[in-house]
């Protein structure tokens, strides 16, 4: 049983949630992790439909898992194995398949493919990552920072790469939740100018603070988390090269974490390409958060599943 439901069925990003909504999630989350779902079965007799456009390890299997844990029948469908890849429209796709399906779990390319998706279709619909943001991933990360640090309000989280949808989500959620974000990109690389938008907004409405920059060594000054992510996103079609010559600086080792607080976490959302963006002893240290980050996308997505089809 949960105790609050979405106010929307479908979850396609964090500007659905207001600050305390989003809180909510994050306390159900918590709580069926640590009591477990017992007999709580809100999928028992549908199937959701997980339409992934795009290669997947965390999201994809820990919403398998998930539906399965709420008594539900999981449904994998790849974009290349339907008439998708050759040519049917995406808004035809949802029309038909939420013919079939109780939901849809949906990671693609651009985010209005997302929302065109949900608007045709009959079933609710959850974001598993668009070039936009990525809001799920970013219900565990506060999920993990909950956990090791007790609280969120206050603290510093400093995020240090690319700005990329796991920043644009993270930065929704920071702001909606009282902490004090700081994003170090390169100048080519900086986050959503919409997202930034709506996030000064959020400051005003949450007591929270958000600085945008391009000293990494700056913004982790002090940090309670800090955080990154690959270099170059998936499917951005970006050249690596020029990727790493534009991100040199930007790489979270020993050195930049000498800057940040004695009892700094570090987190990084997955897969790592260590070397790059995060160095081997950073992320097997005893700072590192990541195992338990990358764990808790199924106890995340079972509060929400839970949330929606309850
Ligand atoms: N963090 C994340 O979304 O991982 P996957 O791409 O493996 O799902």
């Amino acid at each position: 049983m949960v105790r609050h439901k979405l106010r929307s069925s479908d979850f396609l990003s964090l500007d659905m949630l207001d600050g305390d909504e989003l809180e909510d999630l994050l306390d159900e989350a918590l709580r069926l992790k640590a009591e477990g779902v017992k007999g709580f079965r809100p999928l028992a007799h549908r199937t959701i439909g997980l339409l992934f456009e795009k290669p997947s390890t965390r999201t994809r299997v820990s919403f398998e898992v998930a539906v399965i844990t709420l008594g539900g029948h999981p449904l994998t469908l790849s974009g290349g194995e339907l008439q998708l890849g050759r040519g049917e429209t995406i808004e035809d796709t949802g029309r038909v398949l939420s013919r079939y399906v109780d939901g849809l779990v949906v990671r693609t390319f651009g985010h209005d493919r997302l929302t065109a998706l949900a608007a045709a279709s009959g079933v609710p619909v959850i974001n598993a990552l668009t070039d936009l943001c990525h809001p799920c991933q970013a219900l565990a990360d506060m999920l993990t920072i909950m956990e090791y640090k007790g609280s969120l309000a206050g603290l510093k989280l400093a995020y240090v790469g690319d700005g990329n949808n796991v920043a644009n989500s993270l930065l929704r959620a920071g702001t909606l939740l009282g902490m004090n974000v700081t994003v170090s990109t390169p100048e080519s690389h900086a986050p959503e100018a919409r997202i930034i938008e709506e996030c000064i907004e959020h400051c005003e409405t949450y007591g929270s603070s958000m600085e945008l920059g391009h000293d990494p060594t700056y913004g982790v000054r002090g940090a309670d988390i800090v955080y990154t992510d690959a270099w170059v996103s998936m499917g951005a079609g970006e050249d690596p090269e020029s990727a790493r010559e534009a991100f040199k600086g930007f790489q979270v080792n020993d050195e930049l974490l000498s800057g940040a607080s004695d009892d700094v976490m570090v987190m990084h959302c997955l897969p790592a390409h260590r070397g790059e963006e995060i160095t081997d002893e950073v992320i097997d240290g005893s700072r590192s958060a990541v195992w338990d980050q990358a764990e808790n996308r199924l106890h995340a997505q079972v509060a929400l599943l839970g949330m929606i089809f309850s």
